[in-house]
C-alpha cells in the first residue's frame, strides 16, 4: 500500500474520529450492474424511445407512467439478481468495527449495501431505493402514516416478476402499482432529475451533518456528476479532513484529493482496493510490548 495512503489511514484510525463512506454506481459495477455514465451505462443506452435524462423525471412519469415503469422494472430486475461484492462487504466490516462512528451515504438504489449487511439507520440512500414505492400523489403524507404498513410514506415494491426491457404492461401490473389508499399511481422511491434532495425521502441534512463531523471521507465509485455528493466532497476538502477516492478513473473527487494535504487518489477498483483500506482502518494497534 502506498506510504501516503498508509499515513492518512493510520491518522484516521488513531484519531478515533468518525468516518463517512460515500458511494456511487462504481461500487456495484463488479456485481454486474451497469454504471450510469460508463460505455455500457444506463444513461448511455437508455430506452429505445427516450434519453434516460428524460426518462428519470417526474414530468415524464406524469406523461407516460407505463413507459417509465417499464424502464425502471427492467433496471430493478437487474439489481434484484445482483449480489454484493468484496467492496460492499469491506464497508460492512468497517460499519461493524466502528459502529456509530461510521456513516454510509450512497447514491445507489440497488440495495446491495443493505443486502451485504450494512446497518440500516447508518445507511443513507440519498437517491432513494428500488425496493420501495410511494404514492405519486403523496397521499400518505396527508393521512396518518403507517396504517397500510408504510414506513415514512414508502411501501415495498410489489413483486412484478422478471421483466425484459420491452415486457408489455398489463392491467394486472397497473393495479399492482396503484396506491392502496387513493388509487393513484405508485411511483419508484427514487430521486428524479427534475426533483430536489430533501431530508424526508433522501436524508439530505443527515448526510451533510455526518460529513461536517467526520475525520475521514472515503469516496468509492462515483463520477461526481451530482450536487449533494459534490457538496459533501467540497465540505470535507474545506474542513481539511482526510479524503480518499477509490476509482479506476480520475474524477472531481480525485481532483479534490490531489489538491488536499490529507487526500489520496487510489486508482483502482472497489473490490481490489477497499478490503486493504478497511483492514488498515480497523487494524487494532498492539499497545505496549508484544509478550
Ligand atoms: N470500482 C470503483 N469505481 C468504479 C468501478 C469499480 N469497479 N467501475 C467504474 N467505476 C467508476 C467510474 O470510473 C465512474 O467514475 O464509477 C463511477 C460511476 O459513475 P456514474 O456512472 O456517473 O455513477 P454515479 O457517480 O453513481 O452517478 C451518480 O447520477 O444519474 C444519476 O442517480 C444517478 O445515482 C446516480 C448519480
Amino acid at each position: 500500500m502506498e506510504r501516503e495512503l498508509t499515513n492518512i489511514l493510520d491518522e484516521a484510525r488513531r484519531s478515533g474520529g468518525s468516518i463517512v463512506a460515500l458511494t456511487g454506481a462504481g461500487i456495484s459495477a463488479e456485481s454486474g450492474i451497469p454504471t450510469f455514465r460508463g460505455t455500457e451505462g444506463y444513461w448511455v443506452i437508455g430506452s429505445k424511445n427516450y434519453m434516460p435524462q428524460e426518462m428519470a423525471t417526474q414530468e415524464m412519469f406524469r406523461r407516460a407512467p407505463e413507459e417509465v415503469w417499464r424502464w425502471y422494472l427492467y433496471r430493478f430486475g437487474v439489481c434484484k439478481y445482483a449480489q454484493p461484492n468484496a467492496g460492499h462487504r469491506a464497508l460492512v466490516s468497517l460499519d461493524r468495527a466502528l459502529g456509530d462512528r461510521f456513516q454510509l451515504v450512497t447514491q445507489n438504489i440497488d440495495g446491495l449495501h443493505l443486502r451485504a449487511g450494512a446497518t440500516p439507520n447508518r445507511t443513507h440512500c440519498i437517491h432513494g431505493d428500488a425496493a420501495f414505492v410511494r404514492c405519486a400523489d403523496a397521499c400518505s403524507h396527508a393521512a396518518s402514516q403507517g396504517e397500510l404498513g408504510e414506513q415514512h410514506g414508502k411501501l415495498p415494491l410489489p413483486d412484478m416478476g422478471v421483466r425484459g426491457a420491452d415486457t408489455p404492461f398489463t392491467e394486472a401490473d397497473r393495479s399492482r402499482l396503484s396506491c392502496p389508499r387513493c388509487g393513484a399511481w405508485l411511483r419508484p422511491h427514487v430521486l428524479w432529475f427534475d426533483e430536489y434532495y430533501d431530508e424526508e425521502n433522501y436524508r439530505m441534512q443527515t448526510a451533510l451533518r455526518a460529513a461536517s463531523q467526520a475525520s475521514l471521507l472515503l469516496v468509492v465509485g462515483t463520477s461526481g456528476a451530482t450536487t449533494l455528493p459534490m457538496q459533501i466532497g467540497e465540505l470535507a476538502f474545506r474542513r481539511g479532513i482526510g479524503m480518499i477516492d477509490v476509482n479506476p478513473e480520475e474524477n472531481p473527487f480525485s481532483d479534490l484529493c490531489q489538491a488536499s494535504a490529507k487526500g489520496f487518489f487510489v486508482r483502482g477498483s472497489a473490490c481490489e482496493r477497499l478490503p486493504e483500506i478497511v483492514q488498515a482502518l480497523t487494524a487494532f494497534e498492539v499497545s505496549g510490548p508484544v509478550v
